[in-house]
Parts: structure tokens; C-alpha cells; sequence
């Protein structure tokens, strides 16, 4: 592996040159200077629909099918169960109404506190439209789920769970796999919102034997795109809402909607590339050492909301200070050179969890973070909360 210090990873950034720490990977990474050449490469040579007989259609072609091939790598998929769309919410909306067809009155979907919006809400919509009733898993002090109480929301009414693989809000992991095996248990689809965790880590939708994952490579060092996987059986039966004439290969495309934007998916080929020169354990490994030192030097004026445990977390940091709106912060941190979010992040149910109706500033750590952005970022915490 070439990129294996922060620093020759960075130098891989012109973004990164900018003097503002980026603390805001959870809202979206900056992108390698590799997906931007990527994105103006396939526009300057091989700009064009699919299917034609000439050679930037054929160009097009193979980028499309380039990119479904890294998209099934990425995610442990088939190329056919790769499902390109605008953004998560966008796929999640499509699919989850694609999954409903031929769902009765009463049927029931169990979504978890622990979720970004774009895992409710379209369930929310639905169950509006077809009388579903929707029920939410209750999270515990540290913010993790309670699969007691999951369990017990289950029944053979149950249609889907829908859960997070860790939570955009306070960086809680969650046990994937368990919570796979108990929705499989109960004769469920385990429909797994991914977003947040594919920065921090590889995700096997085999290993985990995930029946839908959703993920968008805009948080992973790529363009603003959306991605699923659906495994095949189900990609077989679901009846698309698809043109007619829309080809019927690859099985995922049949999920695709209109044309797609073939230059962003040249940049997200180039995403998986850089990340695999990166590689896995650089990520946590790196990720690891930063969210323990912003841990270990988090000024005493500051609550942090969720796990304060290094275990089964992403370095993704929810904090409050008494002295000092969420709000009013970032527009200080801001000010002094640094990008935080703050407010609710669409994690609703989390925030209405801690009781906090402002939210909270979020300091999300990637791996192209460094010591001295946090160290800076904590001394600056100290002056202004
Ligand atoms: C955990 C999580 N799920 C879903 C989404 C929605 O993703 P998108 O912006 O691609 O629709 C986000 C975006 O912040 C997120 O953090």
C-alpha cells in the first residue's frame, strides 16, 4: 500500500489545502482529486447515452458497467443486485414503495430511534398510503438499541426492519448481524440504512446477510450519489416501476429510473479505487487514535450525548455545553476555520431521546483528519463553551 500516512493521504486532496478543518464527513467527505479528474475525464472523452453504436455510447457502456462492478465489490454484491440512484432518501422512497407492492392493511414495519429520517420517514409515508402501522425500537442511556424490545415488537405481521448500521446522530455501531437474524426470524426483510457507517468501514451485505443496504457514496470520498443493494431473489420478484422499453439487464437496473449520471459514476469508480489504496485498516486504525484523542482532551464544559466508549462507535461525537447554543457554536467554530453540523442532523428520534430540542454540534472524524485539526478544534471547544 502507497497511501498509508495521513499526510500522503491528504496530498491526494486539493480540497484538503483549504484552511478549514473538516469536521462536517458525516453531511459528506471531500473528494480525492482522482474522482474530480475521473467526473471531467468521462465528460471531456466519452460523454453520451448507453446502448448506441458509437464510440463515446460504448465508452459509456463500460464506465456504467465499471462502476456496477466496484459497486458490487464494495458493498460483497453481485453486479445485478447494484442499484444506482440520486441519493439515499431518493432510493430508499423508491424501493420501499417497490418492496410494499402487494401489502395488506394492518402489515406492520419496525424502524429504530437510533435512524436518520431517510429510514422513517418513507416507511411513515407508506404506512399513510397502505394503513401499515409502524413501530420504533427504543434505544438504552448510551444510545444503542434495546433488541429486547425489538424482539417484542416483532410479529408475523412484520414486513420489514429497518435499522441503521450505525447512527449519523452519536455514532453508535450497531450489532448488524443480530438484528438481520431477528427480523429473519420473524419472516422480515433486514432493510439496513449504511450511510453513516461506509466511511468508517467495509461492509459485506453476504457476511451480514443483509436483504436491502443502502448507502451514498457522497460520504465515502465520491460524488453525490445514491447506492443500494437488493439481494437477488428479491430483485427477481419485485415487480419495478420501470418504461417499458428500459432494458431488463442488469437485474438492478431494472430499479433505475431515466438516465443516470454516467460522469459521477467515473468518480465513484474512482472512490473505491482510492479507497482501496488506502485501505481498511489505515481507516480505523487512524479513526480509532483521533476519536480516542478528542475523547480523552473534550473539555469538562462539554457533554458528549451517546456512548463515551471507543467500542462498537465510529468517531462520529455529539456534544452540548451549557454556555453556548449547538447553533451559536458551529457559527464560532466556523469563524475560527473549523466545519461542524449542529442542530438534529434528521436524526429525530435520537435528539427527542436525549431531550435535545436544539440538537447538538457534531464533530465527525474521518481518516483524512489529523492529530493537530483535532487538537486545534479541542482548544477551541475550551474557549467557547
Ligand atoms: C445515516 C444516514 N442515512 C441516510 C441519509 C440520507 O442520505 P442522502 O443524503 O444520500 O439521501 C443520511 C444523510 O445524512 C445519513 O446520515
Amino acid at each position: 500500500m502507497a497511501t498509508t500516512t495521513v499526510e500522503a493521504v491528504r496530498g491526494q486532496f486539493t480540497a484538503l489545502r483549504a484552511p478549514v478543518a473538516f469536521f462536517d464527513g458525516p453531511g459528506g467527505t471531500q473528494v480525492p482529486d482522482s474522482v474530480v479528474d475521473a467526473i471531467a475525464e468521462y465528460l471531456h472523452t466519452s460523454n453520451a447515452n448507453l446502448g448506441g453504436a458509437f464510440a463515446t455510447s460504448r465508452a459509456s457502456d463500460t464506465v456504467v458497467d465499471g462502476a456496477r462492478a466496484d459497486a458490487a465489490r464494495f458493498l460483497g454484491a453481485t453486479p445485478d443486485e447494484v442499484i444506482f440512484g440520486a441519493n439515499m432518501t431518493t432510493l430508499n422512497f423508491a424501493l420501499s414503495r417497490t418492496a410494499a407492492r402487494g401489502w395488506e392493511p394492518g402489515d406492520e414495519i419496525v424502524v429504530t430511534e437510533l435512524d436518520h429520517d431517510a429510514n422513517v420517514s418513507p416507511w411513515l409515508e407508506l404506512a399513510h398510503d397502505l394503513d401499515l402501522v409502524v413501530r420504533f425500537c427504543e434505544l438504552d442511556g448510551d444510545c444503542r438499541l434495546v433488541l429486547g424490545h425489538l424482539r417484542s415488537l416483532l410479529s408475523s405481521r412484520t414486513r420489514v426492519v429497518a435499522f441503521p448500521w450505525a447512527s449519523n446522530g452519536v455514532g453508535v455501531v450497531t450489532p448488524v448481524a443480530d438484528v438481520v437474524g431477528l427480523a429473519h426470524e420473524a419472516g422480515a426483510l433486514a432493510w439496513v440504512d449504511a450511510v453513516h457507517y461506509a466511511p468508517h468501514g467495509p461492509i459485506d451485505v453476504t457476511l451480514v446477510d443483509a436483504d436491502v443496504l443502502l448507502c451514498s457514496p457522497y460520504k465515502f470520498y465520491g460524488p453525490h450519489l445514491g447506492l443500494a443493494f437488493g439481494k437477488r431473489e428479491l430483485l427477481e420478484r419485485w415487480r419495478p416501476y420501470k418504461v417499458r422499453p428500459a432494458p431488463d439487464v442488469p437485474l438492478g437496473h431494472r430499479f433505475e429510473t431515466g438516465t443516470q449520471p454516467h460522469e459521477l459514476f467515473a468518480g465513484f469508480s474512482a472512490a473505491v479505487a482510492y479507497l482501496d489504496s488506502v485501505g481498511w485498516d489505515f481507516v480505523r486504525d487512524h479513526e480509532t487514535e483521533l476519536g480516542a484523542r478528542f475523547l480523552d482532551g473534550l473539555p469538562a464544559s462539554w457533554r458528549l450525548h451517546g456512548p463515551a466508549t471507543r467500542d462498537d462507535r465510529v468517531p462520529t461525537f455529539a456534544i452540548t455545553s451549557e454556555r453556548v447554543s449547538p447553533a451559536e457554536a458551529a457559527a464560532a467554530l466556523a469563524a475560527g476555520g473549523f466545519a461542524v453540523w449542529h442542530g438534529n442532523y434528521y436524526a429525530l428520534e435520537v435528539m427527542r431521546h436525549l431531550g435535545l430540542a436544539d440538537g447538538a454540534v457534531r464533530v465527525g472524524i474521518v481518516h483524512t483528519n489529523t492529530a493537530d485539526e483535532v487538537d486545534r478544534l479541542l482548544a477551541a471547544l475550551a474557549e467557547i463553551g
